[in-house]
């Protein structure tokens, strides 16, 4: 079984989670490739809520080839109450995805269901599979085991 994990992270807390997934796929024996969103112009925190807010996509430096893996795995923070830029891109040029299985974790200071749906609907809208998704608060962040717990949780409920 093979999972691309991609994630975009600013901060270290998306990137903590993605990684804690990636070794909880690789304990379960699933092959993983990592993959982090860059946008080409990096833009401060302002214009990026302002942008996230807007709706508007932030053009990536490369786009995520997925193959045929099982599994695809997107952790992200929520901007402005919705996706960032980066994620509304990297979903704008998804690929269909077949009934392939989805992992959609989102960060944020409060947990944001909505823009947990909403990345969700754009998965669905790409032909995903079962969806096993979460809003992760950051305060989860200060208890390492808790996140290696989330992650657990998570590839148990995507993996069966
Ligand atoms: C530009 C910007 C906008 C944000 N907007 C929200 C928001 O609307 N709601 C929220 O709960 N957190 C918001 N946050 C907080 C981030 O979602 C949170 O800190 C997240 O864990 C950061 O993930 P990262 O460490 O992977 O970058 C915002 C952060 C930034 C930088």
């Amino acid at each position: 079984m093979q999972a691309t994990v991609v994630y975009f992270s600013v901060s270290g807390k998306s990137e903590e989670l993605a990684q804690a997934i990636s070794r909880e796929l690789d304990s379960r024996g699933v092959g993983v490739d990592v993959v982090r969103l860059m946008p080409k112009h990096p833009h401060g925190a302002t214009l990026g809520a302002l942008m996230a807010a807007m709706r508007r996509p932030a053009e990536l430096e490369q786009y995520p080839k997925l193959g045929d893996e099982d599994l695809l795995v997107l952790v992200s923070p929520v901007w402005a109450a919705t996706m960032t830029p980066a994620v509304r891109e990297f979903l704008t040029h998804l690929p269909e995805l077949g009934g392939r299985r989805v992992i959609n974790a989102v960060c944020g200071f409060h947990p944001h269901e909505r823009a947990v749906e909403r990345i969700n609907r754009e998965l669905r809208a790409r032909g995903a599979g079962s969806i096993v998704s979460r809003a992760v608060r950051v305060s989860a962040f200060e208890h390492h085991d808790y996140v290696s717990e989330i992650a657990a949780d998570l590839c148990t409920k995507a993996l069966g």
